[in-house]
C-alpha cells in the first residue's frame, strides 16, 4: 500500500517514516524545497531521537520519498495525509490557511477517489470546511475526508507514533472506514471510530486537558510554598490515584512547545465561537504564563538585582530531547534576563546559538554546562535535560561565584543539594 504525507515537519516526516518502518512506500511532499533536497540527501532537518536511523533505514529500503510536488503526492497514493502547520492567529483562532492552500493543491490535481485525512490539529468543524473547498475546486471528483489526529510526543515521536495509546479515525463513509482500518491494521494499538467532528474534538480536548493538568499542578505548587508542603510528594500522592495518573504532574515552568499553548489557545476560540465561553481554558493560560514571573521573582529574591550578575541559564529547549525552542518558557526566561540585565551564560545540549538570532549576541552560548556556570552569580534550570542529572556538582561549586541554584523543573533533591554546600530553590518546595 502506498501513502502520501503533504508537509514534512515534525508531525508528517515522523508519521511518514512510522508508516515506511511498517512497510507501506510512502512520499513525503513539501513545500520547502530546500528541506526537500536535504531530506533526498538523508540529512534531517531537526533533531529528533533516533531520525537520523529511521530516515537512513526507509531510504535503504525505498520505502520513502520525497517532493516538492502536491500534483505527485495526489498522484502517488489512495490515501493522503495532511500535516501541514496551523499556527495560532492573530486572534487566537488557528490559522488554516496552510491547511487551505493543501487542500486547493489536491483538488486541482484530483482524477480519481482519494481519501484526505486531516493530520494536522484542526478546531472542531474543520473536515467540513475543506470539503466545500475541496469541491470548489476538484471538477467533481469523489473524496472521503477524515480526520485523524496525532498524539506524538516530541523527544519520544517514535515511540508515541509506532505504539499509540489509541487510534482516533473519524469518518463520513463506510469506505473511508474500511481503507483506513487496513492502514492501521499494523499498528498494535485500539482504534476509535467516530465522526469528523467528535475526532477533531478529541484533539483539542485532550492536548488542552494535558495542559490543565499542568497548570493545576503548578497553582497546587504555589499554596505548598505558602503551606511548606513538597509538590513532588503531593503530586506523586495525588497521581498514585488511577482515576488521575502521575502524567502531566510534574510543576514546574510551565508548558511550551508549538502545541499546549496554541491548542489551548485555539480551543478557547473556537468554543467561545460556538456560543460557549471556556473560561476553564483562559485560567489554564495564566497560571501557565504565570510560572516565569515566579521563577524570575524567585531568582531576584534570591540573587538581588539581576542587573550586571553573571547568570547560568542550563536549557533552552521546550523540553529534554528536542531542539524544538517554540513557545519555550526557557527561552522566554532567556529574553526577561537579558531585559533586566543580566549577563546571561547558557547551555543547551541541542539548542545552536543560530536557532535564536535574536539573543545569539545579547547573551552567551556555552559549549558546556560547566562554562556556563563559570563566575556565575546563580544558576537557573530552565529545562530538565537527562544530562543535567550526571552533573558534578562539586565542579560546578568550585566554578561558580556564589553556589546558588534556582531549579525551574525541579530535577534535584532539596535536602542532597544543601548537603553539597548550595542554597537551592525549587518550585512549590519549601
Ligand atoms: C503534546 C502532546 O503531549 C502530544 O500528545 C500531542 O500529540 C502534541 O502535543 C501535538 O499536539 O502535536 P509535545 O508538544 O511534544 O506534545 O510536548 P509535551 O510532552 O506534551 O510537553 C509540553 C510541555 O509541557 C513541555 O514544555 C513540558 O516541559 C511541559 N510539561 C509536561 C510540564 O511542565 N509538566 C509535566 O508534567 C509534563
Amino acid at each position: 500500500m502506498k501513502l502520501t504525507i503533504i508537509g514534512s515537519g515534525h508531525v508528517g516526516l515522523v508519521t511518514g517514516l512510522c508508516f515506511a518502518r511498517k512497510g507501506y512506500r510512502v512520499l513525503c511532499v513539501d513545500n520547502d524545497k530546500k528541506k526537500i533536497s536535504l531530506l533526498k540527501k538523508g540529512i534531517v532537518p531537526f533533531y529528533e531521537p533516533g531520525l537520523d536511523k529511521m530516515l537512513k533505514e526507509s531510504m535503504r529500503k525505498k520505502r520513502i520519498a520525497f517532493s516538492a510536488s502536491v500534483k505527485e503526492g495526489v498522484n502517488h497514493a489512495e490515501v493522503l495525509f495532511i500535516a501541514v502547520g496551523t499556527p495560532l492567529g492573530d486572534d487566537g483562532s488557528a490559522d488554516l490557511s496552510y491547511i487551505e492552500n493543501v487542500c486547493r493543491g489536491i483538488a486541482r490535481s484530483l482524477k480519481t477517489y482519494r481519501v484526505i485525512v486531516e493530520k494536522s490539529t484542526v478546531p472542531v468543524r474543520t473536515g467540513e470546511r475543506m470539503k466545500r473547498l475541496i469541491k470548489k475546486y476538484s471538477g467533481g471528483t469523489c473524496f472521503d475526508i477524515v480526520s485523524n489526529p496525532e498524539f506524538l510526543q516530541e523527544g519520544r515521536a517514535f515511540q508515541t507514533t509506532l505504539y499509540p495509546d489509541r487510534i482516533v479515525i473519524g469518518v463520513e463513509s463506510k469506505k473511508a472506514e474500511r481503507i483506513m482500518r487496513k492502514l492501521y491494521a499494523r499498528f498494535k494499538a485500539p482504534i476509535i471510530v467516530t465522526d469528523l467532528a467528535s475526532a477533531e474534538l478529541i484533539k483539542h480536548a485532550s492536548n488542552s486537558f494535558l495542559a490543565l493538568k499542568i497548570s493545576y499542578i503548578n497553582a497546587v505548587a504555589r499554596v505548598c510554598e505558602l503551606s511548606g508542603a513538597d509538590i513532588t510528594q503531593v503530586a506523586y500522592g495525588i497521581g498514585l490515584d488511577k482515576r488521575i495518573g502521575r502524567d502531566f504532574l510534574k510543576a514546574g515552568l510551565g508548558y511550551g512547545g508549538y502545541c499546549l499553548p496554541k491548542d489551548v489557545a485555539a480551543f478557547a476560540y473556537i468554543s467561545e465561537h460556538l456560543g460557549h465561553k471556556f473560561n476553564l481554558l483562559h485560567e489554564i493560560q495564566k497560571i501557565n504564563l504565570g510560572q516565569r514571573n515566579l521563577f524570575i521573582k524567585k531568582a531576584e529574591k534570591a540573587l538581588g538585582s539581576l542587573k550586571g550578575k553573571k547568570v547560568a541559564l542550563w536549557g533552552l529547549s521546550f523540553k529534554p530531547d528536542t531542539d524544538d525552542i517554540r513557545e519555550s518558557p526557557a527561552v522566554a526566561i532567556a529574553y526577561r534576563l537579558v531585559k533586566l540585565g543580566a549577563k546571561v551564560q547558557a547551555y543547551d545540549p541541542k539548542v545552536k546559538p543560530s536557532k535564536i538570532p535574536s539573543l545569539k549576541n545579547r547573551m552567551k552560548f556555552c559549549a558546556s554546562p560547566y562554562e556556563a556556570v563559570k563566575e556565575a552569580h546563580g544558576l537557573l534550570i530552565a529545562t530538565d535535560w537527562k544530562e543535567f542529572k550526571r552533573i558534578d556538582f562539586k565542579h560546578v561549586k568550585k566554578e561558580m561565584l556564589r553556589p546558588i541554584i534556582i531549579d525551574g523543573r525541579n530535577m534535584f533533591d532539596p535536602a542532597k543539594m544543601k548537603k553539597s554546600g548550595f542554597v537551592y530553590h525549587g518550585i512549590g518546595r519549601s
